[in-house]
This record gives structure tokens, C-alpha cells and sequence, in this order.
């Protein structure tokens, strides 16, 4: 598994030889640089994403300007020192020291993100030496008279070491990231970050109802299970309206009977991409002992194809009692989701509901790579997502849910059916489909990440995992607990 590689140090004072100095410049910025000799420097500020080097001989310095360009929109900031960190590797042979003392606290959050997210390698299973050049250790320079600025960049370099855990889950293929293998993470991570982790194995399952969740892994000779996590505040009263989290955990969609086309099917390892999400949610919400109750609750099922598997036409049952026609066995994320929600409603009752999944193409046709779906029957809630999407640079578009859309879900055998009859609309029938089994949360939001969990990244020729949903929901629980619903 992925080791953080860099070391990053934040201090107050400049070291006496500092070697190699790295300091962003945004276009309009009145630069003056107290590292250069006025005379060394005209003030020209680089292009975005360019460098300008100036060697100080008689210092054996080294003064590295990088170009932020003329936006400063969060995710420019993140990509500049992230690509800054893979292109120019082989220039940094000495340690790094990175002037963050005239950036504000976003920014600099958003810095320290792109230069430690910047060592993670989808290279694991590769055998023979690593030829990659040493990583620097880095020592971020902030302002003594600012204190939560050095708040902000612990922050972010714990952020950044989650979604790196999180990137290395979703790349893993499909034959080690079985359903055990993520229970297991999900055990190692509550036990070294303490918060409560309990696994329902197919025993379990069977006894619980969760009749959906098990229809979609019957498939598999490795059996679907379900994760809890929980994780409580010790100064808020456990009973307090709390957040609960529920992801889409397919180890591997083949499609099923229903079986895709072999092209790209191999991306089919990210279908677990929701799960992740929701899982480096937690985690990073432990590891930082941030103020809210939350629990999660995560089904995963690899959906294979079988002399087992569910057949188009079957009717299966479900946690919530509701019978489903399973039309589509490549509609497998909305069966186990409708368990997922509905076992987290039955046990939990959170007062905000909120569902991560790769649910459908379609959600991709529409919005592309740029956003994920927000669907949600509360105002509020979108307005909170839409705002922690453009804090964290990972952005979310709101899609109706309007009741004539659930037309197309009626079944005449069965309680519902998972596939509508039009060729049109996909990301929200999947969504309408869900709404099915969100009965008493006051508040739901359900956010499509299918074409955003996996894609093209700085630091891979392949398309590879992204982390998204970490910073998402690290953001909108900060907006929950500092202005309350
Ligand atoms: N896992 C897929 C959705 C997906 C597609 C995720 C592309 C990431 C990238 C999901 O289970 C699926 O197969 N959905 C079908 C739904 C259809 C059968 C209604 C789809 O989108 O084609
Ligand atoms: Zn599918
Ligand atoms: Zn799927």
C-alpha cells in the first residue's frame, strides 16, 4: 500500500542556507521578492504553470518563481504546485523551502495539498527498482504572527496523506480489492484513528434482510458484506441529529448478465469509488477530531458473471421489505444502495443522509469530468455542497428530482424496477430510483461520481483515481458544524 513519502515541516524562520526557495506569484501580484536583490529582479512574473529560476552564486541559492496565472480559483492553485512537483522533480535535489508567508489561508491550504499529493505513484504493483529520484523533504515557510495558518497546513497535509490512501484503494485492481480487503482497510483504519468499525459478513446479511445487496453479489466467489463506521464526537451528546454517509462499494462491475462491452471495462475497478469516498471521509474526520457525529454505512458486492448471478427479469427482495425487477444486472450500484440506505435509516435515523456512488454514463454524458450530480430534496443541502465543491475545487451540479421522473421506474410485477424504460435521463432515474428508499431522512443528498472518481491526472499516462469526495465532504461537514441546519 501507498506510503507517504514526502516529509513536511512548517516553521517560522528561514533556515540559514536554504538552497532551493520556491514562491508562487499570481499575474497581478506587486512582487517583490525579499529572497532577490532588487537588482537581480525586474519583477516579471511568470506564466501559469512556468518557472522562473534565479541562481544566487554568491548564496548557492537557488530562487524558484512559479507562475500561478491570473485566477486564483482554488483548483489552479492545487494544479500549479502539483505539476510544478512532477515536472520539475529532477530540479529538486536539495530540500525544499516553499514562502507561503503572502498567501491567504485557502490558498496556502490548497498549496501544501498539490506539493504532498504530488508523490503518490500509480506504480505499486510494478516489480524491479524504482528509478523515480528521491523525494525532498519540504519545509513550508509561514508567518509567525499568523498561527492558524500553521493550523491550515497540518490540515492539509493530513488531507493531502487521506486521499492518497484513498487514490491507492480505487486503482487497486479488482483481484486484490475484494469486499474482504476493504473491510479490512476500514478495520486497520479505525483501529489506528480510533472510531468504531463493525463488519456484517453474508451470515449477517442474511439474517438483516439485506436481500438486494447479497442479489448483486451471488455472482462472486468473493461475498458481499457491509461496513459500519462510526464515528462520535466525546463532547456532543451521541444522540444528536447526526450525519450519516452511505457508499457505492463495487469491487468490480463486469455488468453482470447484463455484461458491458470489453473496451473499457478495466475502469471498472473504480466502481468502488463512492465507498472510498465515504471512507477517507471518515478517516479524515477522525484523524482531525473534528466536532460532529457521523456514520457510515458502506455495501460491497463485486458484480460478476456466474451460473449464479441475477438474472434480467428476476425479482428480488430488499432490506426495506420493497420487491425490486431487476431489468438491468449493470443497474447493480442503485440494489445495493436502496439496502445501504435503508439499513442506515432503520438503525441510525440521521438527520442529513448523504450517498457517494459511480451510478450511471449518463451522469457523465451530461456533466462530463468537470462536476459530479447533486441530487436533493433540501435547498439547503445544495446550497452547502455547491459552496464546499467550490471551496474544495471539486465541484457539484444540482439535477432535478421532480416527481413525473419516477414514472418511468413502475413495474407491473414487481414494487419497482431498476431500469427505466427510456433511453433518456439515466443519472436521474438512478437517482429517482433511490429517493424510493429514502424514507424518513429529513434531508438527503445523493451526488453521482461517476465521471469524476476516475479519470486523466498529472501524475499518471493512464486515467486513474482522483479522490474525489474526500475534500467534498471534508468541506460540507465544516459547513455543517459551523452554521447548523
Ligand atoms: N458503474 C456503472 C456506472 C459508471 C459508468 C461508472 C461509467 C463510471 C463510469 C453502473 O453500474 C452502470 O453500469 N450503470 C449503467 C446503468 C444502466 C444499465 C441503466 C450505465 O450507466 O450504463
Ligand atoms: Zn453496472
Ligand atoms: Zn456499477
Amino acid at each position: 500500500m501507498h506510503q507517504l513519502i514526502h516529509p513536511v515541516e512548517i516553521i517560522d524562520k528561514a533556515p540559514d542556507h536554504p538552497g532551493l526557495i520556491l514562491v508562487p506569484c499570481f499575474m497581478d501580484d506587486n512582487l517583490s521578492i525579499s529572497w532577490l536583490p532588487s537588482k537581480t529582479y525586474q519583477g516579471y512574473v511568470p506564466e501559469k504553470n512556468q518557472i522562473f529560476q534565479i541562481f544566487l552564486a554568491d548564496q548557492d541559492l537557488t530562487v524558484v518563481l512559479l507562475g500561478m496565472g491570473p485566477d486564483d480559483h482554488i483548483a489552479t492553485v492545487f494544479e500549479s504546485f502539483r505539476s510544478f512537483m512532477i515536472n520539475h522533480r529532477k530540479m529538486i535535489t536539495k530540500d525544499l523551502l516553499v514562502d507561503l508567508r503572502q498567501l491567504p489561508d485557502d490558498l496556502a491550504y490548497q498549496s501544501v495539498l498539490g506539493l504532498t499529493l504530488s508523490d503518490y505513484s500509480t506504480g505499486t504493483y510494478k516489480t524491479g527498482k524504482s528509478s523515480s529520484v528521491a523525494f525532498p523533504k519540504i519545509q513550508i515557510l509561514v508567518d509567525r504572527f499568523h498561527p492558524t495558518l500553521e493550523t491550515v497546513v497540518q490540515e492539509a497535509g493530513q488531507t493531502a496523506e487521506v486521499v492518497k490512501r484513498i487514490c491507492a484503494l480505487v486503482d487497486a485492481p479488482g483481484n486484490i480489492k475484494t469486499p474482504a480487503f476493504l473491510g479490512q482497510w476500514a478495520v486497520d483504519s479505525g483501529k489506528q484513528f480510533g472510531y468504531q468499525v463493525a463488519l456484517l459478513d453474508y451470515r449477517e446479511l442474511k439474517a438483516e434482510n439485506l436481500l438486494a445487496l447479497l442479489a448483486v453479489g451471488q455472482g462472486s466467489i468473493n461475498q458481499p458484506l457491509l461496513i459500519k463506521m462510526q464515528y462520535l464526537h466525546p463532547d456532543l451528546d451521541p444522540a444528536e441529529t447526526h450525519l450519516g454517509l452511505v457508499g457505492k462499494g463495487v469491487t468490480f462491475d463486469t455488468g453482470g448478465l447484463s455484461i458491458k462491452r470489453a473496451t473499457n471495462m478495466h475502469y471498472m475497478k473504480s466502481d468502488m469509488g463512492g465507498a472510498a469516498a465515504v471512507m477517507g471521509a471518515m478517516e479524515l474526520i477522525a484523524r482531525l477530531k473534528l466536532p460532529i457525529n457521523v456514520t457510515a454505512v458502506i455495501p460491497v458486492a463485486e458484480n460478476s458473471v456466474d451460473a449464479n448471478s441475477i438474472r434480467p427479469g428476476d425479482v428480488i427482495g430488499s432490506h426495506s421489505g420493497k420487491s425490486i425487477e431487476v431489468i438491468d444486472t449493470d443497474a447493480e450500484g442503485r440494489l445495493i444502495l436502496a439496502d445501504g440506505l435503508s439499513y442506515m435509516q432503520q438503525h441510525y435515523h440521521p438527520g442529513i443522509l448523504v450517498d457517494l456512488a459511480t451510478l450511471t454514463g449518463n451522469c457523465v454524458a451530461a456533466l462530463g469530468y468537470q462536476a459530479a450530480g447533486l441530487f436533493t430534496n433540501s435547498n439547503d443541502l445544495a446550497d452547502r455542497f455547491t459552496s464546499a465543491g467550490e471551496i474544495a475545487g471539486e465541484r457539484v451540479w444540482r439535477l432535478p428530482l421532480w416527481d413525473s421522473y419516477g414514472d418511468a421506474l413502475h413495474s407491473d410485477v414487481a414494487d419497482v424496477k431498476n431500469l427505466s424504460g427510456k433511453p433518456v435521463a439515466g443519472a436521474i432515474a438512478a437517482a429517482k430510483f433511490l429517493e424510493v428508499f429514502v424514507e424518513e431522512a429529513p434531508s438527503w443528498a445523493h451526488l453521482d461520481i461517476a465521471g469524476v472518481a476516475f479519470g486523466d491526472t498529472a501524475h499518471a499516462k493512464m486515467k486513474s483515481a482522483t479522490g474525489f469526495g474526500v475534500r467534498l465532504l471534508l468541506e460540507f461537514v465544516k459547513s455543517l458544524i459551523s452554521t447548523k441546519l
